[in-house]
């Protein structure tokens, strides 16, 4: 590890292993981590009048899907039109400038960073500046101040959806981001496993535990569809539903287990990006839900609050 000083800027020093103006010294990122978030650079989402909706993709467990879903939501919702940005928040296990495609990375202009974008989405991830086999090891502090960054030094502007894919489990990623973040939504995946009885405790814990809001519960690896054009539901059925149920929100969506998901996602072809396929169109679906039927109602108009 370096003994740099804090950076202001992620990014710059990509040529000597970018990773290390992340991997601040422990001093000042425990330093940063005793601010209160809203001391430091101002959260540009969290500000009143700003028309960004925040969407957490979280999990109880891991690898259920949330990085695909987080993916290929963000392309079928810039299908519909929108501006939309993806925070790949898996500083452990960054997949999405992968799976969206991206592989040139940020730029810099006057200490900002201007994030790469692919199938209309743009995109920051610890994968532009971490090599993918190299481990990254994260205490609290660091990770706090460098989910932070991913907030305030990057030129946002101000688009219709930020999607911010979590890291499995239940952790200081959500801690950070619920604080950084208090008006973001959840989106929680789950597969159709029944199994899902203690996913759905944990996932609600967390919610509770950050004070967020559930909007809406996603099953993943519904079915697959054989040659024979049957349906085997290979992971059970009614996990989604259950979990839903449990939680008091809408199941938003079931997807089903496609070999082209899987090989869009290592390839960087998302399948949301043909909405003309059978995968593409529940996608669309899914997006179209969120964008209308989750709509927010006057919560988020703070302006309108009478002090
Ligand atoms: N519906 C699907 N059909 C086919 N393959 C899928 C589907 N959903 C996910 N996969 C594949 O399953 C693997 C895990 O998916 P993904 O990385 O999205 O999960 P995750 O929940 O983000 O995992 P982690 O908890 O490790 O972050 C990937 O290889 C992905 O391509
Ligand atoms: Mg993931």
């Amino acid at each position: 590890m370096n003994s740099h000083t804090n950076k202001k800027c992620l990014g710059i020093q990509k040529n000597r292993g970018a990773v290390e103006f992340l991997l601040m010294n422990e001093e000042s990122a425990t330093e940063s981590h005793q601010e209160r978030p809203h001391d430091g650079a101002p959260v540009p989402f969290s500000e009143a009048n700003v028309k960004t909706r925040v969407l957490l993709v979280a999990s109880g467990k891991g690898g259920v899907g949330k990085s695909s879903v987080t993916t290929n939501l963000a392309v079928a919702l810039s299908k519909r039109g929108n501006d939309v940005a993806v925070i790949d928040a898996d500083v452990w296990g960054f997949s999405i400038p992968r799976m969206l495609g991206i592989t040139e990375p940020p730029t810099v202009i006057d200490d900002m960073l201007i994030p790469p974008s692919a199938h209309g989405v743009r995109s920051i991830s610890m994968g532009f500046f971490a090599e993918e086999d190299q481990p990254v090891i994260w205490r609290g502090p660091m990770l706090h101040k460098a989910l932070n960054q991913f907030l305030t030094d990057v030129a946002w502007d101000e688009p219709d959806f930020l999607l911010i894919d979590l890291p499995p489990g239940t952790g200081d990623t959500a801690i950070s981001l619920a604080g950084f973040l208090p008006d973001s939504e959840m989106l929680i995946v789950t597969t159709p496993q029944i199994a899902a009885q203690s996913v759905a405790q944990r996932a609600a814990f967390m919610a509770e535990k950050v004070e967020l809001e559930v909007k809406g519960v996603i099953e993943n690896m519904s079915w697959f569809t054989g040659d024979d054009g049957q349906r085997y539901e290979l992971f059970g059925e009614g996990g989604g539903s259950a979990l839903a149920e449990k939680l008091g929100v809408p199941l938003l969506g079931q997807i089903p287990l496609v070999p082209t998901l899987r090989a869009g996602s290592d390839n960087g072809n998302p399948v949301a990006a043909d909405p003309s396929t059978e995968i593409g169109s529940i996608f669309a679906e899914i997006a179209r839900v969120v964008e209308e039927d989750l709509k927010p109602s006057k919560r988020r108009h703070r302006e309108l609050k009478i002090n």
